[in-house]
């Protein structure tokens, strides 16, 4: 199964956290037992995000180094039975190699059905870190020329990675300052710039943001947005739209 999926970005602060978070909980929804790992060494995020920063005794270099088993360094999320962290190191000179990243995968993949992997923005160290063990990879950009050619940067270096399955999400979508703006004429040009297919166009919605925020992705069954529904509904290899009435 090419289940095991890195989610990255050339430019920071696109929302690759959040699109980790809310994919894993869709999927979870949808019947899944996912593990999300935070490979974004010394700036992890994802523990505060679910809200189990406190419960995070062991990080994946723990793991690796025999602190302790790899299943101490699993944690179980609030009230969201099938989805588990693994939290990155705290600090930033533990990240992991690459080589030892994808014998820790390889290790705990069987017990998931999904396995997402937060990157840390760029191409550099660390991403090629979170890229090792995976199958295929999630691009998250803005509708803007400069997270789109840090897409482009991001694919460019994937497909020498050996990741040959990637798409796009195009996240915090805002229809009004996009014609405001007016980099791009239309969608289809963003996707074009970004030579990359489209599995998702997720809005801009602060909705989302204050759930992020508020470790509320951890509540009774998970918020789940439709976009991330979708998105994993595609991520499934389902058909369903990509782009809703009134959403352009
Ligand atoms: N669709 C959205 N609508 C509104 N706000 C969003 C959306 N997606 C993400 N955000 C917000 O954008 C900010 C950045 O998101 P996030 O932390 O997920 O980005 P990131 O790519 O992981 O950042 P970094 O590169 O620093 O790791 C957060 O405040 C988040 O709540
Ligand atoms: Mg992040």
């Amino acid at each position: 199964m090419n289940n095991v999926i890195v989610v990255a970005s050339g430019k920071g602060g696109t929302g690759k956290s959040t699109v980790c978070i809310c994919l894993s909980v869709a999927l979870v929804r949808q019947g899944k037992k996912v593990l999300l790992i935070d490979c974004d060494c010394g700036m992890r995020g994802l523990d505060i995000m679910l809200d189990i920063e406190q419960d995070i005794l062991f990080d994946a270099s723990d793991a690796v180094c025999g602190n302790c088993s790899f299943g101490e360094a699993v944690y179980k999320s609030k009230n969201n039975d099938n989805l588990f962290l693994m939290a990155a190191p705290f600090d930033a000179e533990n990240e992991l190699s690459p080589s030892v990243f994808r014998q820790l995968v390889a290790s705990v993949r069987q017990n998931f059905d999904y396995v997402i992997i937060d990157s840390p923005a760029g191409i550099g160290s660390g991403f090629v870190t979170a890229c090792a063990p995976a199958d295929r990879a999630l691009i998250v950009t803005n509708a803007e020329p400069t997270g789109v050619r840090g897409a482009v940067k991001v694919r460019t270096r994937l497909e020498a990675l050996g990741i040959a399955d990637v798409r796009l999400v195009i996240n915090r979508f805002d229809k009004r300052l996009f014609r405001r703006l007016g980099f791009y004429a239309d969608l289809d040009a963003v996707i074009d710039a970004s030579q990359t297919q489209l599995i998702a166009l997720v809005p801009f919605d602060l909705n989302i943001s204050v759930v992020m925020q508020q470790g509320a992705a951890s509540a009774a069954g998970g918020a789940v947005f439709p976009p991330f529904e979708r998105l994993a509904r595609r991520v499934e290899g389902e058909r369903c739209p990509l782009v809703l009435k009134g959403m352009l």
